[in-house]
């Protein structure tokens, strides 16, 4: 039997999720791949924190050379969190010729460069197919399954946490209710700005854009707006219209050119990944030979994590080489004035004529044809009455412009603008 000493930069939710599968699967490894995983050092903050899994306290560590200098362990799973020191201590583990396996989204969309490059030196291998989506394969899709494809695009809801909010919102929570409940649920953190304001998400799509592209994507190249701004009463009125809010992130090559946004947006009901609700993640991916697929699971959670993590250390104890990853930088910019989509516009107006007749003058003179015009039920004795207009798919630039004039306007009070995703 073969035993890779492996040893974890990290002990908390998705490490001891995949110290439990380890344990789990151990029968399964040794009868199919005659393989054994020894855990021989772990690397914490806090010898003394309690740990949910029974490790004994001579494996734990807070000296990260323990585990660099060790010339048994071949394999660091790393699960720490954030840029620094996880891509520092990656980096290192690469160069000492040790294989990672990483979660951590972070650290990979701000530092793969250069871990890629550590690897590449020394001939270690690189996997991260946890660090997206949790326990759905989309890394391994894209980087081996979709090989005989030029991807074209790719729509996800690739944050839980988002998605649950939506979905709790669309059920008639106000959006402070749902953030509230998802903390309570362990679904959110504390702080759940990273979440909420689509950090997370644009680490991920420029993880994913990356391999489905094959151009170096960063975060900074992605267009990025959170849902905190949302209202309960702009999804209904879309809801009963027959539209579902999701918080999105779309990467598509247009012209030959890479547009990436996170975004929140109206999706038909009929779209497959409109009906995707709660903590679950869905990616759609548009392959020009394949046409449309479409994967979905939990996109956290330690154990569906752990099982990301756990099949990438069997990747590297059974040698299946990673295919690599063309880092060229890209000479294409990343135009997102140039994004064409339908535009929902929940606006509260004050009841007296000709106010309709000016909001038309703005949006015909930036070029926008409204594609509908609804006056919902108006609260009783309110100051301003709620009305709905959408537009056909037109350029951003044109929509934002158009939205200055419409906020000047001293008859209108607030506009919400939420972006509307057709299906092509
Ligand atoms: N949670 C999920 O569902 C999920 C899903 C997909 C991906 N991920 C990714 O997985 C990673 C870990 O997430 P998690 O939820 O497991 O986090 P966590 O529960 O906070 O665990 C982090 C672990 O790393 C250790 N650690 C942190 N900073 C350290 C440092 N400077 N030196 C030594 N040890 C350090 C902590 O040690 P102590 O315990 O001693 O404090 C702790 O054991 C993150 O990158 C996250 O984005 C998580």
């Amino acid at each position: 039997m073969k035993t890779i000493h492996t040893a974890f930069l990290g002990l908390g939710n998705v490490g001891c999720g995949v110290y439990r599968l380890l344990d789990m699967q151990k029968e399964a490894f040794a009868s199919r791949s005659d393989l054994a995983f020894s855990v021989d050092r772990i690397l914490v903050r806090d010898l003394d924190r309690p740990r949910r899994v029974k490790v004994s306290r001579d494996r734990l560590t807070v000296d990260v050379d323990e585990i660099v200098n060790d010339p048994d362990i071949t394999l660091v799973a790393e699960f720490m969190g954030g840029i620094e020191p996880a891509a520092t201590y990656m980096e290192r583990m690469l160069l000492a010729g040790k294989s990672v396996v990483t979660a951590n989204k972070q650290a990979l969309a701000n530092a793969w460069p250069r871990l890629s490059a550590a690897a590449m030196k020394t001939g270690a291998g690189l996997y991260f197919e946890a660090s997206v989506c949790g326990g759905i394969p989309v890394i391994e899709t894209l980087l081996s399954s979709l090989q005989s494809n030029r991807v074209e695009s790719i729509m996800g809801i690739i944050n839980g946490t988002c998605n649950y909010i939506l979905s709790r919102m669309s059920e008639g929570m106000e959006y402070e209710d749902a953030l509230a409940e998802a903390q309570e649920k362990g679904l959110a953190e504390p702080d759940p700005t990273a979440d909420v304001e689509g950090a997370d998400a644009t680490c991920k799509l420029a993880i994913l854009s990356t391999l489905a592209f094959g151009k170096s994507v960063t975060v900074d190249d992605v267009y990025c707006e959170g849902i905190s701004s949302l209202t309960r009463e702009a999804l209904q009125f879309g809801a009963d219209m027959g539209y579902t809010l999701k918080s999105l992130a779309v990467a598509k090559e247009k012209d030959g050119r890479l547009q990436l946004h996170v975004h929140p947006a109206f999706l038909p009901n009929r779209h497959p990944i409109a009906s995707v609700s709660g903590a679950y993640n869905a990616v759609y991916i548009r392959g020009n030979a394949v046409e449309d697929i479409m994967l979905s699971g939990k996109g956290a959670g330690d154990m569906p994590t752990a099982s990301s993590v756990v099949s990438d250390m069997v990747k590297v104890a059974t040698r299946q080489v990673h295919p690599a990853v063309d880092f060229q930088e890209s000479n294409r910019p990343y135009l997102d004035e140039d994004w064409i989509c339908g535009n929902f516009l929940c606006l509260h107006v004050e009841d007296k004529s000709g106010v309709m007749a000016k909001l038309f003058g703005i949006l015909s003179h930036y070029g926008l044809s409204a594609a509908s015009v609804t006056q919902p039920r108006r609260a009783e004795k309110a100051e301003r009455v709620p009305v709905i207009v959408t537009t056909y798919p037109c350029r951003e630039q044109a929509m934002r412009a158009a939205l200055v004039d419409i906020r000047a306007l001293p008859e209108v009070g607030s506009v919400l603008r939420i972006r509307m995703e057709e299906m092509e």
